[in-house]
């Protein structure tokens, strides 16, 4: 059985005022009336038997409404008492499926177009993976971005994995052109990465199985889950694991992080643009005067002026909220 591992636990700070704890970026429908959650499924569901759905008890109930929505059956759901990290939530989807199940874990923020050279890199991941390998997806580096994973590569071997390097490494990364994108999704049994988080994290491996066997339903039991180390799957199994393999990938992905990638994303064409500038979730009549690189974002109650070089600066303001509040 292939089953579709969604990780649905990020909140989205830098795209606050739109992304909230609530209600957090996967769920907001900026896309002709869709969310990235709910375009993650429509895309998966057509190759995959099962979908197995990771996340917050604060957002559990979006998920499931649009798994209603869409018809999706069969379908799981983990609901984590308190964000773990990645390296347990792909654990526990995996500790609840069986051993020789292919698990095709993806973000659900992640903005994919599902054409043929989507599906075209998920049949050659399946092949490895049941091959016993752990699979990775790679993309031409296009910046020296610090926020990303980077693969040394050569054909689906892989001589390295270097999680989230200084702005010096990944600027001789991008020089040697070795090294692929990590994208984030990743591919297989669920039983080897069991084996492999044993390996090379065995504390993760076992608070996790502990809080999984204890959990109540869906829900996982809280106490044992604080016991369980915050550490992503890149650290814990990716740099690590001898079983690793990618498959170099051309299909269209955007990391949706930041208002710039949006800014990206959304065609000069489209009303909501004007030079340099654009507005979002605004039901106002917005004229840019004199200024440039600004986006504006409005929402019930509050607006956000960003100059779109700052992007990354909004998550600073969502923290102060946070802890204001
Ligand atoms: N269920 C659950 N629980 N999901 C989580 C948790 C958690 O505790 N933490 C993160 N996630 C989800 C996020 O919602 C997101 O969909 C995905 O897991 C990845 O987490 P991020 O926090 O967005 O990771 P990242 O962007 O810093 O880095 C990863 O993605 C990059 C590509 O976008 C790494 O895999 C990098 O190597 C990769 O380049
Ligand atoms: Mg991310």
């Amino acid at each position: 059985k292939i089953i579709n591992v969604i990780l649905s636990g990020g909140v989205g700070s830098r795209l606050w005022p739109l992304s909230r704890k609530s209600k957090p970026k996967q769920y907001l429908p900026l896309f002709d009336g869709k969310s990235l959650f709910e375009l993650a499924v429509e895309r998966n569901m057509s190759v995959c038997d099962k979908i197995c759905v990771v996340g917050g008890i604060d957002n559990y109930l979006l998920s499931r409404n649009i798994l209603k929505k869409l018809k999706v059956k069969p379908y799981s759901e983990i609901v984590e008492a308190c964000p773990r990290n990645t390296a347990a939530a792909i654990a526990f989807a995996a500790l609840e499926a069986n051993p020789e199940d292919i698990l095709l874990v993806t973000p659900s923020d992640h903005l994919i177009k599902n054409d043929k050279r989507y599906y075209k890199s998920l049949e050659s991941a399946i092949d490895l993976a049941n091959q016993d390998h752990i699979v990775t997806f790679g993309f031409k580096p296009m910046s020296a971005e610090t926020g990303f994973g980077y693969i040394e590569y050569l054909d689906n071997d892989v001589i390295s994995f270097r999680e989230k390097p200084t702005q010096e490494l990944a600027e001789s990364f991008l020089e040697s052109g070795n090294f692929l994108w990590n994208s984030g999704c990743f591919c297989f049994k669920a039983g080897v990465y069991l084996d492999e988080l044993k390996k090379n994290e065995p504390e993760v491996y076992t608070s996790s199985k502990r809080a999984f066997f204890k959990s109540n339903g869906i829900f996982l039991n809280e106490i044992l889950s604080m016991e369980i180390p915050s550490i992503s799957v890149d650290y814990a199994v990716m740099e690590k694991t001898e079983r690793i393999k990618v498959v170099p990938s051309f299909f269209e992905w955007s990391d949706m992080g930041s208002f710039l990638a949006i800014y990206d994303f959304i065609p000069s064409t489209d009303a909501r643009k004007s030079s340099t500038n654009l507005s979002l979730n605004t039901d106002k009549l917005v004229e840019f005067v004199g200024v440039e690189n600004l986006i504006l974002v409005e929402t019930k109650d509050a607006i956000l002026v960003l100059n779109k070089n700052n992007a990354q600066d909004v998550k600073k303001v969502y923290e102060r909220l946070e802890i204001e509040n």
